[in-house]
């Protein structure tokens, strides 16, 4: 079975439990400051989920675009991906969890035809610190579905993470974990979650592949294993609480359903095979860099590199599609990292010979029915990537010496060990408090796995040196963390954030006051500009493409400076067309029509919103449109306009020019 297939019959599936299908939202999250990018189906939905009515009802799906960042460097096993499409079912306070257990459960049984003896769950343990019970509810009911299906579920305790979860299996079916496994909030535990933040214990379901327990995991293997024998394929959370003031829970105005599963994982499952890799969207792209390399992915040693040149190739496409730009500063610095990290790849493969941008169109053309807008936009994405790739591969032989060098002056941890360590799931936070306490002049050896201060110390990147080696040869901290586990060496990944905190803090007060956005005032003069500066927008979308959005406008009485997404320099020609497109629209005589609608229908309506700006629901539009209604633009704007294009005159554009890294600028007048 295909992923176009198991996404349609998902979706049809939840259409006739009365679920309307919903779009997938950019992966750029519109109306929400907290995070970079959409890492789950419900991120869009939080207004609703927290108690305001959604137009389409209260019971909604989709199948949502999802990016998430802390998933980069897990990335090379077989089920780690940054991107993936995330099915998704809601219930804005109508059914909860009989139905929906039941539902998902008949989905993968019946629509899939998974055989239930496969699959394992889980449920929440309860929590005494904030007083949330153990979800008894759904045991009852998993216990109910798997005997309809003639097994008997018995359930399990797992304990805590801190005790490893070392009970094992049990002879379980139904598992109950702590709040590390078994709650879900977009901030993690009860403890982490900020004030206001919706969240609850969730159910979730495992495939079973039945290969053998590796002890490098841990003693006895459990669903939440990381040895590959079970597979997470779907999480249904229950969000029924929120988190108050005093740090104590209370219940939300309405109790919710909030279910994702991977349509990559759950395609791996139907297809038996636990690596993700294997499903009909990555062969394209393998294929393609087989022919590249002289190497196999059937081989073991080049999997890694196959992983990751798919998953983040695949992954950078689709932010690039979103309308980001590679940079060294938010959004912008993972379509970097993505970037940077598979031309390493494609180079330890030895498939140098055509670059990264060559293989723009193998993931384009896999995606030619599901996201349409991919193989349009191929050839400014493509731009985008290989502007990316020659920068990098500048410095890239130069910081490599350079790495080779640092490491020198180190002295790695004995291999074993430092396998052993890193397979630990919290080594991470073990590595954390070791430099902590180095830092607050504590002991710090890390006890627990072995490793003294002395080895630590000696086997360490300091922050700086990690950051100088992305701020001089622009390797991306993930891939300095790479070449370092391959030496069995560490990095300091917290000391390297500050630096690169204490560098944005100063290139951002460089920056500010640099570009003061808005209108100078409302003037007559300033409003005709402010018009023309909506066909400008809307000309160079139609002669450059839709990747073009708009970065910043400044609007005076004299001039228009507008500032744009757009790899490289428009050619003059390019200008050229603007400007005339521009002006024939003038001529043309458009209405300028102000327009009040849900957000929803605004940006159905595929109008432009300006970035980082935050639209209530109901939003104004303006449309320059004739008089039959048909629209050359569409602004999300509260305007002020003139009445009719026509009042603007002659339109001219005088400059075009580079602000940043795919960002340009043009200057433009009315004579
Ligand atoms: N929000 C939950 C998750 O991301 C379920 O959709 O797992």
């Amino acid at each position: 079975m295909k992923s176009n297939e198991i996404r349609e019959k998902y979706l049809n599936f939840f259409q006739k439990r009365g679920h309307s299908v919903i779009p997938s939202a950019s992966l750029v999250p519109e109306n929400d400051p907290t995070t970079l990018f959409t890492g789950s189906g419900m991120q869009p939905l939080i207004p609703y989920l927290l108690g305001q009515k959604h137009p389409m009802g209260s019971r909604l799906a989709n199948s949502q675009k999802c990016f998430r960042a802390d998933d980069i460097e897990e990335v090379g096993d077989n089920r780690h991906t940054t991107f993936f499409e995330m099915l998704g079912n809601w219930s804005l306070g109508d059914y909860f969890k009989q139905e929906q257990l039941a539902w998902f459960f008949e989905f993968l049984t019946q629509e899939l035809g998974l055989s239930p003896e496969k699959l394992y769950v889980t449920v929440f343990s309860g929590d005494e610190n904030s007083g949330i019970p153990k979800d008894e509810e759904s045991i009852a009911i998993w216990k109910r579905l798997f005997a309809e299906k003639g097994i008997e579920a018995k359930d399990v305790e797992l304990g805590t993470q801190e005790a490893g979860y070392e009970k094992g299996m049990q002879g379980g079916r139904i598992f109950a974990y702590d709040v590390k496994k078994n709650w879900w909030s977009r901030a993690g535990v009860p403890e982490a979650m900020p004030v206001g933040e919706p969240g609850g214990p969730d159910s979730e379901v495992f495939f079973d592949f039945g290969t053998p327990h590796d002890v490098k995991f841990g003693g006895t293997c459990h669903p939440n294993c990381d040895c590959g024998r079970f597979l997470e394929i779907g999480n249904s959370v229950f969000m029924e609480y929120k988190k108050k003031e005093d740090g104590s829970f209370e219940k939300l105005v309405q109790r919710n359903v909030d279910f994702g599963g991977g349509l990559e994982r759950i395609t791996a499952a139907v297809l038996g095979n636990p690596d993700v890799f294997a499903i009909d969207l990555f062969p394209h792209i393998i294929q393609e860099v087989e022919k590249l390399s002289e190497h196999s992915y059937r081989e073991p040693a080049s999997q890694k590199s196959f992983r990751v040149i798919a998953d983040h190739l695949r992954a950078a496409i689709f932010i690039i599609g979103d309308g980001i730009i590679p940079s060294n500063t938010e959004r912008g610095y993972f379509a970097r990292r993505l970037i940077r990290r598979a031309v390493r790849h494609l180079n330890l493969l030895g498939a140098t010979r055509r670059g990264l941008t060559s293989l723009v169109g193998a993931v384009a053309k896999t995606y030619e029915e599901s996201y349409p807008n991919l193989l349009q936009n191929k050839e400014n994405i493509a731009a985008v990537i290989r502007s990316e790739e020659e920068r990098f591969k500048q410095t890239l032989e130069e910081g490599l010496k350079k790495v080779s060098k640092v490491f020198k002056a180190k002295t790695p941890i004995a291999r074993e060990k430092f396998v052993a360590f890193m397979n630990r799931e919290d080594k991470n936070d073990l590595l954390r408090r070791a430099y902590r306490d180095k830092r607050g002049g504590k002991k710090y050896d890390i006890k627990e796995a072995e490793l003294t201060a002395e080895e630590i110390e000696k086997a360490t990147l300091s922050g700086k040196e990690a950051f100088d080696m992305f701020q001089s040869y622009g390797l991306p901290v993930d891939m300095v963390l790479e070449l370092a586990t391959e030496s069995s060496l560490l990095v300091d990944l917290e000391a390297y954030r500050d630096e690169f905190a204490k560098h944005q803090k100063v290139s951002r007060t460089a920056a500010a006051g640099r570009f003061k956005g808005g209108l100078a005032d409302t003037s007559y003069e300033t409003t005709k500009l402010h018009t023309a500066n909506h066909l400008l927008l809307a000309a160079l979308r139609k002669v450059l493409g839709d990747h073009v959005h708009q970065r910043g406008s400044n609007i005076t009485a004299e001039r228009i400076r507008l500032d744009f997404s757009h790899p490289q320099k428009v050619t003059p020609e390019e200008l050229q067309q603007v400007e005339d497109l521009v002006s024939q629209k003038i001529q043309e005589g458009l209405n300028m029509v102000k327009r009040e609608m849900p957000k929803e229908e605004a940006q159905k309506l595929g109008a432009e919103m300006e970035f980082g700006i935050k639209y209530g629901d109901v939003v104004s539009v303006y449309c320059a449109e004739d008089d039959k209604g048909n629209a050359f633009s569409n602004e999300f704007c509260g305007g002020p306009h003139v009445k009719n294009t026509s009042e603007l005159g002659k339109f001219k554009i005088v400059k075009e020019e580079a602000v940043s890294a795919g960002v340009r600028r043009v200057r433009a007048v009315l004579e």
